[in-house]
């Protein structure tokens, strides 16, 4: 389904990818991991648009991405939930999503996808009163996921969806990856959770200083740990 051959994204004289090649097939769930700064925003940004790529090729079912402004490969069903969750804290939950809704559908659909997605989050419908600044970190991820997905992605992009939150909570948004998958969505998690990552995809890559230095079959990545584990340099922010 998406492609990316030798993709290199450089930030003014900071080049941040040196190359990356990746794979998704339909139906997938790939874990890009690596430690802070090893450039899984920049490859991602580079496959929804948000970045330039400066080389290389992005094509999804064959067709080029690089050089289409992000709203049409946003149209294309490629979506993303950025790092960082960026909901609106002034508006209530219902007004966030409905935002989304408006943005990624014409009028008749926005009902339908907005009840399909709430049916996932039992959580939401109970808040949708309240405002985005009253959810704890764990509800905010959700509510990005159910954002990301009333656009109805094929290819959702996500980017740390378990940063800075609590282990129970990132415990449940991990444990909602395969149910997305299971509703015919293909995604691409990115992640410095090697462990949770691994555990849900079923494939992985490791990216290193801007190059994929390790990839394989998810469960034998987990096997080697150790070996990820002094890829990623983790064993420092374990201890810290
Ligand atoms: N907007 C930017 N301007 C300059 N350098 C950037 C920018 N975004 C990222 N970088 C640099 O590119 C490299 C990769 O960053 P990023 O893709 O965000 O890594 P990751 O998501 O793996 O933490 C880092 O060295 C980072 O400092
Ligand atoms: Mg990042």
């Amino acid at each position: 389904m998406l492609e990316v051959r030798d993709l290199v994204v450089n930030y003014g004289r900071i080049q941040a990818l040196h190359g990356v090649s990746l794979n998704v097939a339909e139906g997938e769930i790939v874990a890009l991991i690596g430690a802070n700064g090893a450039g899984k925003s920049s490859t991602m940004n580079a496959v929804s648009g948000v970045v330039r790529a400066s080389f290389g090729e992005i094509r999804l079912e064959g067709e080029e991405l690089v050089g289409h402004p992000a709203h049409r490969i946003f149209r294309r069903g490629v979506v993303q939930v950025p790092e960082g969750r960026l909901i609106f804290a002034n508006l209530t939950i219902e007004e966030n999503l409905r935002l989304a809704a408006a943005g990624a559908h014409d009028r008749r659909g926005e009902g339908e996808e907005l009840e399909r997605v709430l049916d996932l989050f039992p959580m939401l419908r109970q808040r949708l009163k309240d405002r985005g600044s009253s959810l704890s970190g764990g509800q905010a991820q959700m509510l990005a996921l159910a954002r990301g997905l009333i656009a109805a992605p094929r290819l959702l992009l996500l980017d740390e969806p378990s940063l800075g939150l609590a282990p129970l909570a990132a415990r449940e948004v991990f444990d909602l990856i395969p149910r997305l998958r299971e509703s015919g969505i293909t995604i691409l998690l990115v992640e410095q959770n090697v462990r949770q990552a691994l555990a849900v995809a079923d494939r992985g890559y490791v990216l290193e200083g801007g190059r994929i230095t390790l990839d394989g079959d998810a469960k034998e990545l987990l096997g080697h740990e150790l070996l990820v584990k002094s890829y990623l340099g983790i064993h420092r922010e374990e201890v810290a």
